[in-house]
């Protein structure tokens, strides 16, 4: 595995591998089973592996963990070289960033709910990065988790809209054993949080169960969310389409059940699609 920071690097890579299809995970680091899945789809389906690692600047909000977000590029490194990816992408900021940028937005509808109204510029920051590193890296595909799902969907749509050469590949939300979303953000919590954090995708579980049962009633199964979340902070509990647009009832096949949580200090989200 080749560690590199230059985009002449990436570009040299580009001209030597012309024919090859090449996978790409865009990552913030902290790796864990999560990443590892994409990586692992990643490397089953293509002749080149590029993973970067950027905890970037943009999309984090004034107050959030910007300072604070897990760095562990030795770790990180490892677990790449035992994934066998074939290159690490881990620019510095100045590589990647200049003083007076064009800015992309977040579309208005899509952009502007759950996530965009929590955190406000938090997904321009992100597909300002997404389409950089699209563009450094030029893959064939990139990997990208349902566990940030308007993420996801933001990125699908800029894929769209732009007319970008890439296959965007949508992977499962993996969890814990004990059912919490894998996220870098995890180590943050104590024993304690660590346990009310639980609720999160028991409560997820549950409406699952409940739909199943024939619950469609989306106020219902909300209310019924809420109770088993008594312990945290609940930002918001949603049922949505697949554009996130609010549903009053759950379609099968088209119905998404979002969470945004404070636990402690450390804000945590987690899905589930129907
Ligand atoms: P990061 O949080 O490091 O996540 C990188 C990728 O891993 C994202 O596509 C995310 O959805 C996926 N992922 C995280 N936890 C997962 C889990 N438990 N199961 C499956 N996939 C999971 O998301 C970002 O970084 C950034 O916003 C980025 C896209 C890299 C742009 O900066």
């Amino acid at each position: 595995m080749k560690i590199i920071d230059t985009i002449e690097q990436l570009q040299t890579l580009q001209d030597k591998f012309k024919k090859l299809n090449i996978g790409f995970v865009p990552t913030m680091g902290a790796l864990h089973e999560g990443h590892i899945s994409l990586i692992k789809q990643a490397r089953a389906n293509n002749d080149i592996v590029v993973v970067s690692i950027f905890v970037n600047p943009t999309q984090f909000l004034a107050g959030e963990d910007l300072d604070a977000y897990p760095k562990k590029m030795e770790a990180d490194s490892k677990i790449c070289e035992l994934c066998d990816v074939d290159y690490l992408f881990a620019p510095e900021i100045s590589t990647i960033y200049s003083s007076d940028e064009v800015l992309i937005k977040a579309p208005n509808v899509r952009g502007f709910t759950l996530e965009g109204v929590k955190r406000p510029g938090h997904f321009d920051g992100m597909l300002q990065i997404v389409l950089k590193l699209l563009n450094l890296v030029q893959p064939t595909n990139a990997y990208f988790g349902k566990k940030d799902a308007q993420q996801l969907s933001l990125i699908k749509l800029m894929v769209d809209n732009f007319f970008l050469n890439v296959n965007v590949i949508e992977c499962e939300i993996i969890r814990e054993v004990d059912g919490l979303a894998m996220s870098s953000r995890n180590i943050y919590l104590s024993a304690q949080e660590r346990q009310d954090a639980l609720s999160i995708s028991r409560s997820l579980k549950f409406a699952a169960k409940k739909i199943g049962a024939g619950e469609f009633n989306s106020d219902i199964l909300i209310s019924s969310m809420k109770k088993i979340m008594a312990e945290i902070h609940i930002e918001y509990v949603a049922i949505t389409n697949r554009k996130f647009e609010k549903q009053d009832t759950v379609v099968i096949g088209d119905t998404m059940i979002l969470i945004a949580a404070q636990v402690g200090t450390t804000r945590l989200i987690d899905n589930i699609w129907i």
